[in-house]
C-alpha cells in the first residue's frame, strides 16, 4: 500500500463545512454491493444466533450470496469506476493512524472524496473477516453436517475446529460493524457529511477549491468477464468436489435379523448412534434390557452383535456419531440420556413426545425423516402435529 493512493482521493485543503459542489462518487454497483452485503450479514447473524437450527438453509444461502458479493467487489475493485477501485483507498498504515487520531481527538477531519483512510482500513478488514467467516462456514457445513461442497473432504474434527473459528470471527465482525457505524456517525459530525446518504445516492459534497476530478470510467465488460470466468471455474471445481461421497457416512447394508429382532418393541436404532462397546454390552445383557426381557438365541445375538460392531459409532464420522459417543456414565446403553441428546431436545415439551405417531422420546424416526441414513439433518426434522378427532 502506498501512502498516497493513485487517484484524486487525497485530502483537500480545508474541511467540507464550506462545501459547495456535489459530485458523483459511488457508482451503482458499489452502492448495490454495500447494501446487499448489509442485508446478507444481517440475515446471517439473525439466522445464526436466534433462529432454530432448521433455518440453517437460509443461513447457508446468505453465506453463498455473501461469497458472490465479495468476489464481485474484489473484481469491481479493479474494473470499477474511480472511487470503487481498491488502489484509490489503499492507504499506508501511517496515513490510517493519523486519520484515526484525528477522529478520536475530534479534530476537524480532512475531507476525502472517496473512502477516507479509516473507512478504507475497515473495508479491507471486513473483506478479510468475511472471507474467513464464509470459508470456515463451508468447512462447518461439510465437516459437521456432511453437507455442501466440502462434505467429502472435511472431517468432523475439522468442522468442529472451523466452528470455533467461525464463531470467533463473527464476534469480531459484529465488533467491527459497531466501530464502522460509530465511525460513520462521528465522521459525519466532524465534517458535516452524511455518509449514509452518499452511499444511497452516490453523491458527495466536495470542498471549495477542489480541482476538477479526473474520473476513470468503469469497465463493466471486463468485470463481467472476470467474474464469469471465476464462477465457471469455481462451479467446475465445486462440482467435482461435490462428487466425493460425504466423509464419514458409510453405506449401511440392511440386516434382517437386526430389523426383525430389535425393531419389534421400538424402531430400529441407527448403529452409528452408540459406540461399539455400548452395543456389545447391551447385546450381552438382553435379559435385562431397560426392564424388559429381550433375550434372543445365541445365533441371533452373534449375528446382531457382529453387525453392530461392524457399523457402530466409531466407524462413522457424522455429527451424530461424534456427539453420541459421549455417554451418560450411569446409562451407557441409552442414546436419549447422552448430554448432547438432552441438550438438543430440551426445548421440546414433554407432551409433544406423547403425541400419537411419536409415543416415546426414543422414537427418532417419528421426527427425523432421515434417521435411517444416520444423517439427522436439521432440514429433515418434521415433528408430527397433534391429530384432532
Ligand atoms: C421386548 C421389547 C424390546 C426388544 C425386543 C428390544 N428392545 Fe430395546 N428397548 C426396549 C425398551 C422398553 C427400551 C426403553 C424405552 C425406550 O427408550 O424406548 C429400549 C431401549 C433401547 C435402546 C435405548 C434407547 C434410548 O436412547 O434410551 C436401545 C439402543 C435399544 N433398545 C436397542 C435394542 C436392540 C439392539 C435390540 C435387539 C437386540 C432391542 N433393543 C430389542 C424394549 C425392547
Ligand atoms: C419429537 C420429535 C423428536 C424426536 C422423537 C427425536 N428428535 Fe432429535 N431433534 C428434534 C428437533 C426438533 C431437533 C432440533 C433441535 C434444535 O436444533 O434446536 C432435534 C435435533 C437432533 C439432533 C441434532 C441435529 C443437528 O444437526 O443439530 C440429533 C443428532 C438428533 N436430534 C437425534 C435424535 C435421535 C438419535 C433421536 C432418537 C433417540 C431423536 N433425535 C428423537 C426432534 C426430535
Amino acid at each position: 500500500m502506498s501512502d498516497a493512493p493513485n487517484s484524486d482521493n487525497k485530502p483537500a485543503n480545508g474541511t467540507s463545512k464550506r462545501a459547495s459542489r456535489m459530485v458523483k462518487v459511488w457508482d451503482i454497483p458499489t452502492r448495490a454491493f454495500h447494501w446487499s452485503l448489509v442485508s446478507m450479514v444481517f440475515i446471517g447473524i439473525l439466522t445464526g444466533y436466534i433462529a432454530p437450527e432448521w433455518w440453517m438453509g437460509m443461513h447457508v444461502w446468505a453465506g453463498y450470496i455473501t461469497v458472490t458479493l465479495l468476489v464481485f467487489r474484489l473484481v469491481w475493485g479493479v474494473f470499477g469506476s474511480e472511487y470503487a477501485r481498491l488502489e484509490t483507498f489503499a492507504f499506508g498504515p501511517m496515513h490510517i493512524l493519523t486519520h484515526m487520531k484525528e477522529i478520536i481527538t475530534l479534530r476537524p477531519v480532512r475531507h476525502y472524496i472517496g473512502h477516507n483512510p479509516s473507512g478504507a482500513a475497515m473495508i479491507f478488514g471486513l473483506l478479510i473477516v468475511l472471507i474467513i467467516i464464509t470459508i470456515s462456514g463451508l468447512l462447518v457445513l461439510g465437516g459437521e453436517e456432511n453437507q455442501g461442497a466440502l462434505a467429502g473432504v472435511a472431517s468432523y474434527a475439522i468442522g468442529d475446529m472451523a466452528a470455533e473459528v467461525h464463531a470467533f470471527f463473527v464476534f469480531a465482525l459484529m465488533a467491527m460493524i459497531v466501530m464502522h457505524v460509530g465511525g460513520v456517525i462521528l465522521e459525519g459530525r466532524l465534517t458535516g457529511e452524511n455518509l449514509v446518504h452518499s452511499m444511497i445516492t452516490g453523491l458527495k459534497k466536495v470542498p471549495q477549491g477542489t480541482p476538477p476530478l479526473a474520473h476513470r470510467r468503469a469497465r463493466p465488460l471486463y468485470a463481467a468477464l472476470v467474474t464469469g470466468l471465476f464462477f465457471s471455474g469455481a462451479a467446475l471445481g465445486l462440482e467435482n468436489l461435490a462428487k466425493i461421497p460425504p466423509s464419514g457416512l458409510v453405506q449401511l447394508p440392511a440386516n434382517a435379523a437386526y430389523e426383525s429382532e430389535c425393531g419389534d418393541c421400538h424402531g430400529v436404532f441407527h448403529p452409528s448412534l452408540l459406540p461399539i462397546a455400548s452395543w456389545q454390552g447391551m447385546m450381552q445383557s438382553l435379559e435385562d434390557h431397560f426392564g424388559e426381557d429381550a433375550s434372543l438365541d445365541d445365533d441371533s445375538v452373534n449375528e446382531i452383535t457382529a453387525y453392530l460392531t461392524q457399523f457402530g459409532g466409531e466407524n462413522w464420522d457424522t455429527e451424530a456419531s461424534n456427539r453420541f459417543a459421549i455417554l451418560d456414565p450411569a446409562k451407557p446403553y441409552s442414546i436419549i440420556a447422552t448430554p448432547y441428546w438432552v441438550r438438543k431436545h430440551d426445548e421440546i415439551k414433554p407432551e409433544v413426545f406423547k403425541r400419537r405417531g411419536i409415543g416415546v422420546k426414543s422414537n427418532c424416526g417419528a421426527c427425523h425423516t432421515d434417521h435411517y441414513s444416520g444423517r439427522f439433518d436439521d432440514q429433515k426434522i418434521n415433528i408430527p402435529e397433534e391429530k384432532k378427532k
